[in-house]
């Protein structure tokens, strides 16, 4: 499966303090937990002994180590996953065959990031995490029943803000959506000349304004978008959308906000930002079916060459968790 090759959020890093904690990905429970040295580290979430969930265990010292105790019969499973200990046995030595599944684990952007089968491409990027000049703040995570192609298509698309974001993102009165360009890239594609009449475009604004738009795909599941509003010089806001594919219908949304907004405080963009989510959130959850239809059966405009884009490419990197082809 080429999704397994990829990296993925599971979790906020903030969220992971020693551990042990559950996450999910691709229909795959895993386990979380930190080393001594503060390191993130992930198993399959299953003890390979009887099944047990390893994250209704411990983090406990082993031998002057960090170790991952089973709750069931205390086998204890060192950062890398070979069992150490079997606490009713402990002169026998475990083999190769009693470890965990490890697996490989990275922290970027605020989150936790895991990929299942070891693959060659990078985690996706946000250039706007080193820019001196924007502060940064994750958003969610957000649990929605649909597929995480569902939720970043709803992320790349600009016609709906007319209707679902009236009074924020958009306004019934002016629902068209001009031309814009689609050019692919290495990751994806990029979407540039995308331009949006919004009343209220951020937290800061204090009139309507055209506001311009640029969207980035950078991996299945992550995308970026930056929005210029014309009424506010120097204005700008980055905002990173990472979904975690739970299931093929279910998934885990965070925003990574870097914006110029040094102002308002946390919950404030919080806030905001839970607002337009929670306008997207019960129409994600409405569209049927859950899985993005790849293979037809739904019908375009030229308002959506973004979301054809994101469905040519998913098609042509084999892509098909969450997805009808
Ligand atoms: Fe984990 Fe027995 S099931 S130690
Ligand atoms: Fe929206």
């Amino acid at each position: 499966m080429v999704e397994a090759t990829l990296w993925h959020p599971v979790a906020d890093s903030s969220a992971l303090t020693d551990g042990p904690l559950a996450a999910r990905l691709l229909a795959h429970d895993l386990v979380l937990w930190r080393d001594d040295t503060g390191c993130a580290r992930t198993f399959t979430d299953r003890c390979p002994h009887r099944g047990t969930r390893l994250s209704l265990g411990r983090v406990v010292q082993h031998e002057g180590r960090a170790s991952l105790e089973c709750p069931y019969h205390g086998w204890r499973f060192a950062d890398d996953g070979a069992c150490v200990l079997i606490a009713s046995q402990p002169s026998f030595t475990p083999p190769a065959s009693h470890a965990a599944c490890a697996h490989e684990v990275q922290e970027a952007h605020g989150l936790v990031w895991v990929r299942l089968q070891p693959g060659d491409t990078p985690l996706p990027a946000f250039e706007a995490e080193t820019d001196p000049q924007l502060r940064k703040l994750l958003c969610g995570p957000y649990d929605v029943a649909t597929s995480a192609g569902r939720i970043v298509e709803n992320f790349l698309d600009l016609s709906h803000f007319g209707f679902v974001h009236d009074g924020w993102l958009g306004e019934r009165a002016q629902p068209q959506t001009p031309a814009y360009t689609v050019q692919p890239t290495p990751t994806g594609f990029v979407a540039t000349g995308c331009r949006a009449w919004q009343p209220q475009s951020n937290r800061l604004s204090t009139e309507g304004s055209w506001v311009d738009y640029r969207y980035e795909l950078t991996a299945a599941f992550s995308a970026v978008l930056t929005k210029l509003p014309q009424a506010q010089d120097g204005y700008r806001d980055v905002i990173g959308l990472f979904v975690c594919p739970l299931d093929e219908e279910r998934s885990r949304v965070w925003f990574r906000l870097a914006v110029t907004d040094h102002d308002s405080s946390d919950d404030a963009l919080r806030a905001f930002q839970h607002t337009i989510f929670t306008q997207d959130q019960p129409v994600l959850e409405s569209q049927q079916p859950r899985r993005l239809p790849l293979a037809g059966g739904e019908v375009h405009c030229a308002a959506d060459r973004s979301s054809a884009a994101y469905r040519r490419f998913l098609i042509e990197r084999g892509i098909r968790f969450g997805a009808i082809a």
